[in-house]
């Protein structure tokens, strides 16, 4: 899949003042920002819309000096002489009997792409399967290295032109961390699931996907790899490591075929918590699909998709707000209290 992106001040609109390109700190937000949330009066994630606008200019300004430094051999990635291609994709999605997997396997084969979903539910893929005779199924259980190398055999030998692997598939669980009877099985499942999962699925696919002309690796993390629900530790470190290993084997694939590209979702009315799917505050499913298709479609040369809500939780450091990011984020989360 190549996504190359257009020049973004066209997209966001003008620069704001508050964050200068020559990275001098801007004055402080202005006090209405700055007070805490009331407990459930804004969903959690979302950005005030000054707060978009000056994250906008500052996040073009920082991919601007990553394209700079981009190495001159990385001829795969360059927009010019790859050009956009958001359709005519084969994908394969670990994680995908349900949520943003599901969703965004539907929207990807609207729009003219071959896509194979993946899960451990055998019914729920059958379900689909029959529902959606237009999408590939192959059973998968990331937690299971035997289980990834019998998907992965499958699906190449299937699907000979697959050039695009989303890793969506995770778990979220809240921890208590004042006792390992609370916390040390959870994390162990999260780690595997969150992070070797992707590990062992990129392993999997990596050299089938230097084969192609151009292909695309989709990590998934979360905004919670920016700003720490306290909740759930475990959950919020799997990301921020996904986040990283994104940023470093983007580096060393920089010369190949292989572009690498992170899925940032803020809060989003699936399944992943319990009463997440009726949660006002998350973000509704369709919306969230919405706005990932058409930023890919927008900026299909970004290393990172982010949706406005997420914004908010994604730049806290880079705005010097990243404690005030904190605390409106824990006082409006409901889970805990
Ligand atoms: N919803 C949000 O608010 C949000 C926010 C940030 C990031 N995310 C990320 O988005 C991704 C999708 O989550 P979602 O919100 O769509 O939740 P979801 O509806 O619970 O979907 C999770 C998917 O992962 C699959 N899965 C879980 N463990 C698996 C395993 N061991 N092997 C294979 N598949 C497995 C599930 O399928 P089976 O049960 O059939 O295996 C399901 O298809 C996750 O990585 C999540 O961390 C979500």
């Amino acid at each position: 899949m190549h996504w190359t992106l257009p020049n973004r001040d066209a997209v966001v609109g003008a620069a704001n003042p508050q964050f200068r390109r020559d990275g001098v700190r801007a004055p402080a937000l202005p006090a209405s920002l700055r007070d805490p949330l009331p407990t459930g009066s804004r969903p959690t994630g979302q950005c005030p819309v000054e707060m978009v606008d000056s994250i906008d200019d500052r996040s073009s300004s920082v991919q601007e000096s990553h394209a700079a430094k981009r190495p001159e051999t990385n001829r795969f990635n360059q927009g010019e002489e790859n050009p956009v291609k958001i359709s005519g994709n084969t994908i394969f999605i670990p994680g995908s009997t349900s949520g943003i997997g599901l969703a965004l396997a539907l929207a990807l084969h609207a729009r003219g792409n071959t896509v194979v979903i993946g899960g451990r539910r055998r019914e729920e893929l059958d379900r689909i399967a029959t529902e959606h005779p237009e999408l590939g199924a192959v059973t998968i259980d990331t937690t299971d290295p035997d289980s990834i190398r019998r998907a992965a055999a499958q699906v190449q030998a299937e699907y000979p032109d697959l050039n695009v692997l989303i890793a969506m598939a995770g778990i979220m669980r809240m921890e208590d961390w004042h006792h390992p009877d609370t916390f040390l099985d959870t994390a162990t499942t999260t780690v595997e699931t969150n992070l070797l999962g992707p590990i062992r699925l990129i392993a999997a696919f990596i050299e089938h996907l230097q084969k192609q002309p151009d292909s695309t690796i989709v990590t998934v993390s979360s905004g919670l790899a920016f700003a720490p629900l306290q909740v759930t530790p475990t959950y919020n470190a799997s990301k921020a490591a996904i986040h990283m290993l994104g940023e470093s084997i983007r580096l060393q694939l920089a010369d190949t075929s292989v572009k690498v590209l992170e899925l940032v979702p803020p809060s989003v009315r699936t399944g992943l918590m319990p009463g997440q799917e009726t949660n006002d505050a998350a973000m509704p499913l369709d919306e969230f699909v919405a706005e990932v298709m058409a930023l890919i479609e927008a900026e299909p040369e970004t290393h990172e998709i982010l949706v406005d809500r997420v914004k908010f939780l994604r730049y806290g450091e880079a705005r010097g707000d990243y404690d005030d990011v904190v605390a409106r984020l824990n006082a409006a989360d409901p889970h805990g209290k």
